[in-house]
Formats: structure tokens, C-alpha cells, sequence
């Protein structure tokens, strides 16, 4: 099939020089894709493949991008949220690596669409998303393209969240691996990734000292856990809020406190919503809030935050600093919100680092190798990355860092093969 000619879209072309430099800075920390690379390189299973990619525009998945490109397939980029993008290294993609790239950091909704669309232009095999986008508009305004998809992947738990509720009502029409699922993954970069990255957007948009200060974590699942966990660190008092009870017992035991956010919202100093859901921060709670009130979100969507009640109450705003605008309230108080809403880890800071998306995106790269050699066999369903795959990536990971672990003894294995023994 003849596919257009892919320019790609960048912000400024001159940037490249500097994006090359983050994206071999990144290439080093990450072991484990540096050796599929090695293999792919000489193995090309992706040979023929059209891949479009809608992922953050980051230095990590430039070197996912070239990772795949190495192993034959032909690779079109474009951004999954209209403020992740690093210009620069997108402006290195298209230029020294050539790979057709559609991302320019701030684009509004109009552009972040066209550039979606520009990579589905290139009428992929195989899809790759961060939050369902890209798969949402090729099953809606692109069906002409269903045909030639083998397969895709998902980075992220609410575009796996989006794909189950596609596949149960039978929207979907490929195979989708959610590589979110896979325990080298969320173990890791959810919690670790998500837990640094969003205390440093938070701390490079504000220049707040944490320690003393009530942040407010809502959200105790794997993001969240590696957000209070850190916010601690730094000697917040950390507030938990859940809708989940066990998740919240968890976070009891972790030593947080835990309560409604209708009773938060009047005691935080600085709010972090990482629940994948929508409106938890809303109307009420904006109302109760204390003068100086700092509000973020690091969950995928800014829907976590009811940004248009919060627009409603005030009778202003003025961005006070690249990333904060003060809303000023009618009676007077004033809230921030930081970075329109959007994942704050990567509006205001860099997203994970190398080292952690090194496990995310190697499970990126198997899972499309398994999509290529696999896809006849799976239905139109989400699965999760074979096990074995992921167990490999985890030794990789641990070799690469230096450590050893023990093996079990024939005799250990036995014992844990047998229901007879225990006497
Ligand atoms: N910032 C990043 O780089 C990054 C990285 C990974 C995931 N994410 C996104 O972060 C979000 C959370 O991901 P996760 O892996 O932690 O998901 P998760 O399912 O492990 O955790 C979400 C938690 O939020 C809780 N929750 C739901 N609604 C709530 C509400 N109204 N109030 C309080 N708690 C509520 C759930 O009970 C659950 O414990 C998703 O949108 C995911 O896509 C962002």
C-alpha cells in the first residue's frame, strides 16, 4: 500500500543538536534496550513494519524509537499530550535520525489531533499508544485503516483502562498487549518513575520547600504509593485520599493519614491527583481551600481536576511563573494550578528517567517483536506481555545493575513442587 510522504512537525529545527545530546545522555542508562537493540539490529523483526507511535515526546522514547527503526520497522512518532514534548528531541529525531516526528510542546487541541492524524497517515501495522488516542481515532474516524493493523500496545492504565471497556463492547478490532500490566513496568515506573518525577515538576514549577507543608496525594495506587512515598521524603506531612478501602488501609499502614477530600481540600498546602479518574478535585473542594492552595495532577488526564469549575469561581488568572497561574478566587483567596492540569512530571520537569522507562520501553520493543510473530493467534482482546518476557527483562535489568540472586535448589524446588512434604 502507497502510505504519504511523512515530513513530521517540530517546533524548531535547530534544536536538534541539543535533543541528539539528551538522547544519547539517556541511551546510556538504559542497558536493557541498549542489548534488544543489538539483537534487533541483527535480527530485524520488525522488517516491513509500519509503526505509529503516540507516546510523550521524551529523550527515553527517542531511543525506543530508533530501537525499533533498527529492527526494520518503519517508524512515524507523534506526541500523547499536548505539553510532554521535548522540542529538542524531537527536532533530533526527524533530523539526525529521520524519523518522521509530530510533537511541539504547548500545541493546542486543533494541532495535537492533526498530528495524530499525520501519523495514522502512515497507515500503520501496528499501533503503539500512551492513554488510547491514537487507537480511539483510527477505530472511530479512520476505519478505513483496521485492515492493516496487526496488532498495538498500551503504555499507561487508563489507555488499558480505555482499550478493556473498547474490547468488552466489541469496539476493538486488534490485538492490544498492555504493556502497563507487565510487573517490570508498573512496579517500577509507575511507583519509582511516577514518584520522583512528579515531586521534581512539582519542585522545578514552584520552588517550594516541601518539608513542613500538608501535600495531599490523591490516589494510592502504584502512582500514588511512589508520590507519597517521596513527598514524605522530603518532609511533607502526607494526606492520602482513596475510594478504594483496602488501597487506604495500605496507605494507613504506610503511616499516612487518610480522609475524604472534602476534609483535605481545607488543610492542604499542595494537592497531586493520580487517580486516572475524573473531577477529584472539583467545585467544593476548590471552595474549601486555603488561600495559597497548590493544585496538580500527574494522573494521565487533566479531567482530574475540575478545571472548568475552578474558571467559574475566579474572577482571574495570570501565569505567575512558566507552569503556574494564579486563579484568583471572588472572595478573594488565591489557588495555583500547575501546568493546565497536565501530567506535571512532564510539563514541568522530564518525565522518568532513562533508567526506569529502560524496563517500560523494553517491554515496548518485545511486545512488538511478540505482535509480529504471534498476531494470527491472538483475537481482538487486551493482553497482558507474556510472562517470560517480562521475567527476562527483569534479569536483564538486575545483571545491567550489578546485582546476583540466588537459584533454587533441586532440593528447594521439589519442596516447593510438593504437597506432601511440611512435616
Ligand atoms: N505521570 C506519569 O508519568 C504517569 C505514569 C504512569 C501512569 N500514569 C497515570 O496515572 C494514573 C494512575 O495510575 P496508577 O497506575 O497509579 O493506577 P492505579 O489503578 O494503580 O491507581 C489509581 C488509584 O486511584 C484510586 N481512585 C480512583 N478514583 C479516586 C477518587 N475519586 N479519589 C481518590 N482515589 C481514587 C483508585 O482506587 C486506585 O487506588 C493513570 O491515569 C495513569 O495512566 C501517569
Amino acid at each position: 500500500m502507497e502510505t504519504a510522504k511523512l515530513t513530521g512537525d517540530v517546533k524548531d529545527i535547530a534544536l536538534a543538536d541539543k535533543g541528539k545530546r539528551r538522547i544519547e545522555w539517556a541511551n546510556q542508562h538504559m542497558p536493557v534496550l541498549q542489548l534488544i537493540r543489538k539483537r534487533f539490529i541483527k535480527e530485524q523483526p520488525l522488517k516491513g513494519m509500519r509503526v505509529s507511535a503516540c507516546l510523550h515526546v521524551t529523550s527515553e522514547t527517542a531511543n525506543l524509537a530508533i530501537t525499533l527503526r533498527d529492527g526494520g520497522a518503519d517508524v512515524v512518532l507523534c506526541a500523547s499530550n499536548p505539553l510532554s514534548t521535548q522540542d529538542e528531541v524531537a527536532a533530533s529525531l526527524l533530523k539526525d535520525y529521520n524519523i518522521p516526528t509530530y510533537a511541539i510542546k504547548g500545541e493546542d487541541n486543533a494541532t495535537y489531533y492533526a498530528h495524530i492524524t499525520a501519523a495514522l497517515d502512515h497507515a500503520p501495522h501496528m499501533t503503539m499508544d500512551d492513554g488510547a488516542d491514537l487507537v480511539t481515532q483510527l477505530l472511530t474516524k479512520r476505519t478505513e485503516l483496521i485492515k492493516n493493523v496487526v496488532g498495538g500496545t498500551e503504555e499507561t492504565t487508563t489507555g488499558v483502562i480505555r482499550l478493556r471497556a473498547m474490547a468488552k463492547d466489541g469496539t476493538l478490532k486488534f490485538p492490544v498487549i498492555a504493556v502497563n500490566d507487565a510487573l517490570t513496568k508498573h512496579f517500577f515506573d509507575n511507583r519509582y518513575g511516577t514518584g520522583q518525577s512528579t515531586l521534581d515538576g512539582v519542585i522545578r514549577a514552584t520552588n517550594l520547600l516541601l518539608a513542613g507543608l500538608r501535600v495531599v496525594v490523591a490516589g494510592y495506587g502504584w502512582c500514588g504509593r511512589g508520590v507519597a512515598m517521596r513527598a514524605k521524603g522530603h518532609g511533607a506531612d502526607v494526606i492520602v485520599t482513596e475510594i478504594n478501602p483496602t488501597k487506604a488501609i495500605e496507605a494507613v499502614m504506610d503511616g499516612f493519614r487518610v480522609m475524604p477530600m472534602s476534609e483535605a481540600a481545607k488543610i492542604g498546602d499542595v494537592f497531586i491527583t493520580v487517580t486516572g479518574n475524573k473531577s477529584v478535585i472539583a467545585h467544593d473542594h476548590f471552595e474549601k481551600m486555603k488561600d495559597g492552595a497548590v493544585v496538580s495532577n500527574s494522573g494521565h488526564f487533566n479531567v482530574e481536576i475540575d478545571i472548568p469549575s475552578l474558571e467559574k469561581l475566579s474572577s482571574g488568572k495570570r501565569e505567575v511563573r512558566p507552569f503556574v497561574d494564579e486563579y484568583i478566587m471572588k472572595d478573594g483567596r488565591k489557588l495555583y494550578l500547575l501546568g493546565d492540569g497536565r501530567l506535571i512530571n512532564l510539563t514541568a520537569a522530564e518525565g522518568h528517567p532513562a533508567s526506569v522507562m529502560d524496563m517500560s520501553f523494553a517491554n515496548q520493543a518485545l511486545s512488538a517483536e511478540y505482535l509480529v510473530k504471534n498476531s494470527k493467534e491472538l483475537k481482538a482482546q487486551v493482553y497482558p506481555v507474556p510472562e517470560h518476557l517480562d521475567q527476562q527483562i527483569a534479569k536483564l535489568k538486575l545483571e545491567s545493575m550489578g546485582f546476583q540472586i540466588d537459584k533454587l535448589t533441586p532440593e528447594q524446588e521439589h519442596y516447593l513442587a510438593s504437597w506432601s512434604e511440611g512435616t
